[in-house]
């Protein structure tokens, strides 16, 4: 069932709105805190390096509405406003990425809405991210509410790089000058470019500790001989 607010009152509708999306934050940060323990279990490394979540404020809300010619009302904004509970998760490598969205994609009670890999497509901004938007249940004490999440997946350099650029952005009040626009695209490639070196990195240190103590000290004599 989709959200519709049970009280008629404005303030109060809001107030069961944010409780509703609140529940739907904690529902995912649970699944994904659970995989990333048992990441640590299996593979002896956490894929996540951190969470944040984010409640859209109601002005932000508003100001979408506005933007895309709709009203301001509880059902607009449940119906067209997709990133009023926002979840970012930060990873360490770009397949760790791709490991959690599809883990969680293929948990029962999630529906997925839409999905958007910014990172095998890069915005013409040089934006990455793998975003999803999924429904999540949440059980309240009379009926079953399936709640919008947005889930941005990134590297930490992909962070970097966003945080940054959306500071920028902020800063500019949109209009960021060519020479600045076209510096982002640079540093968003070299960000590509040293998340896929950590990769490799990540995979030959992996290989080594597979083999035994010859074998390593044979591999490292190689490589030294081709530097
Ligand atoms: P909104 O941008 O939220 O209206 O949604 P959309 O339907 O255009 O979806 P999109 O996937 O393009 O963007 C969703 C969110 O991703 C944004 O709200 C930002 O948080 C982030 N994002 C998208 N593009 C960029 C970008 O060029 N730079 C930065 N810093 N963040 C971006
Ligand atoms: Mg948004």
């Amino acid at each position: 069932m989709e959200f519709r607010p049970s009280q008629n009152n404005g303030v109060d509708s809001w107030k069961e709105v944010n409780l509703i999306y609140n529940s739907a934050l904690k529902e995912i940060g649970t699944k994904l805190e659970i995989l990333n323990d048992e990441f640590l279990h299996v593979h002896r490394y956490n894929p996540i390096e951190h969470i944040k979540s984010r409640i859209k404020s109601p002005e932000s809300i508003v100001k979408k509405l506005k933007k895309n010619g709709y009203e301001s009302t509880i059902e607009n904004m449940v119906k067209h406003v997709n990133d009023i509970a926002g979840i970012r998760v930060i990873c360490s490598f770009t397949s760790d990425i791709y490991r959690i969205a599809e883990m969680l994609i293929n948990q029962s009670d999630i529906k997925v809405i839409s999905v958007k890999d910014y990172i095998s497509n890069p915005k013409p901004s040089g934006y990455r991210s793998y975003h999803l938007i999924v429904t999540v249940p949440v059980f309240l004490s009379d009926r079953v509410v399936d709640t919008k999440v947005e889930i941005q997946i990134r590297t930490v350099a992909m962070d970097f790089w966003a945080s940054l650029e959306h500071k920028i952005q902020y800063k500019f009040n949109m209009n960021v000058p060519e020479y600045i626009r076209s510096e982002l695209v640079e540093c968003a490639k070299m960000a590509s470019e040293l998340d896929a070196r950590m990769l490799g990195l990540n995979e030959q240190v992996q290989q080594l500790a597979l083999l035994d103590e010859e074998e390593q000290e044979e591999m490292i004599a190689n490589h030294q001989k081709v530097v």
